[in-house]
């Protein structure tokens, strides 16, 4: 059988950590495309070099032509602009939906069929747009998200409970912003909830609240940390979780921003909420029951994407 074929919309630091990942666990064949000549050809070069010592058979290629995506069966999408220090993600509304424009005629054109994960932030409202603008079924765009930030919150509940991140599972629902909803009723160390945690005395709730909250500045902090960027290890290596599930249809389930028609009280809407990745792309949403609290937060969360997706409409004409 043929390998997997993988375009990968942007080639900056998200781009060509996709890139390399994708080579070293041997998901398919590698086309970077970039608006910046040479950025993607010498980074496909240089990944490609590492195939002898690394051991990988993958073609990579560089590319400003988007005829090269043709038949992707994957595309993953972060061109655009990042955050620097002071800047929200919703910072970049104006200039990344026009990028959205350009890249989702790309794939509506070339690579039709694949399965499209964006990355590109401010993320809720730039999966909606990239949707609309290729015309791909909904169940076939989707947004990284949730399984960035619940490996967040997986990492620092691991290390206040010094266990393995392994034994931590976390839930996380709502866009990707500030107003995310990490929920600690849902999240467990080997199956026990957060909320038990905190009675048996291993952390005290004003703890657990202090990194939830953390969980919710996750980004914010990395751009802080680098000052020139935001990051782009763990978003990556995110993405890659999602297309290797969809690419080996393993039925993970994976919180992601997904097309949510009916359940959550939502009627045509993408927001952060738990899915089945398969090779059918979303295959479902999960509808989990939530409290009183965990619905307002909810609620407040799908209200600031509102917000967004109303502000792109008022950009462009052709989205209301
Ligand atoms: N088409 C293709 N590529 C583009 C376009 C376009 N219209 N506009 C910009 N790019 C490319 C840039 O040339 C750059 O190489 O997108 C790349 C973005 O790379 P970085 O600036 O390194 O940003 P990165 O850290 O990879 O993040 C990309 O993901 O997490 C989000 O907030 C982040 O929106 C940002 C995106």
């Amino acid at each position: 059988m043929a390998r997997a074929k993988i375009a990968l919309i942007g080639a900056g630091n998200i781009g060509g950590t996709l890139a390399h990942l994708a080579a070293v666990k041997e998901l398919g064949d590698v086309v970077m495309f970039d608006i910046a000549e040479g950025l993607p050809q010498g980074k496909a070069l240089d990944i490609a070099e590492s195939g002898p010592s690394e051991g990988f058979d993958a073609d990579m290629k560089g590319t400003q032509d988007y005829a090269d995506i043709a038949g992707a069966d994957v595309c993953i999408v972060t061109a655009g602009v990042a955050r620097k220090p002071g800047m929200s993600r919703d910072d970049l509304l104006g200039i990344n939906l026009k990028v959205m424009k350009s890249v989702g005629e790309g794939i509506a054109q070339h690579a039709p069929n694949a399965f499209v994960i964006c990355i590109t932030n401010p993320l809720d409202a730039m999966v909606w747009a990239l949707r609309e603008f290729s015309g791909l079924p909904h169940e076939k765009v989707c947004g990284m998200a949730g399984v960035l930030d619940s490996a967040r919150f997986r990492h620092f509940l691991a290390e206040e409970f010094n266990v393995s991140m392994r034994d931590v599972t976390a839930f996380v629902l709502g866009g990707h912003g500030d107003t995310m909803v990490p929920l600690t009723r849902y999240s467990t160390v080997a199956g026990i909830p957060l909320p038990d945690m905190v009675k048996m005395g291993w952390t005290s709730q004003e703890k657990l609240d202090e990194i939830v909250q953390r969980t919710r500045d996750g980004g914010a902090e990395i751009v802080g940390l680098l000052k020139t960027g935001s990051a782009f290890y763990a978003p990556a290596t995110s993405a890659i979780e999602m297309a290797e599930a969809y690419l080996k249809d393993q039925k993970r389930v994976l919180p992601c921003a997904a097309y949510v028609d009916g359940a959550y009280g939502l009627n045509g809407f993408y927001v952060g909420v738990p899915t089945v990745i398969g090779a059918g792309g979303v295959e479902r949403v999960v509808e989990i029951a939530m409290n009183k609290d965990e619905q307002a937060m909810f609620d407040n969360s799908v209200n600031a994407v509102k917000g967004l997706v109303d502000a792109c409409k008022g950009i462009d004409d052709s989205l209301a």
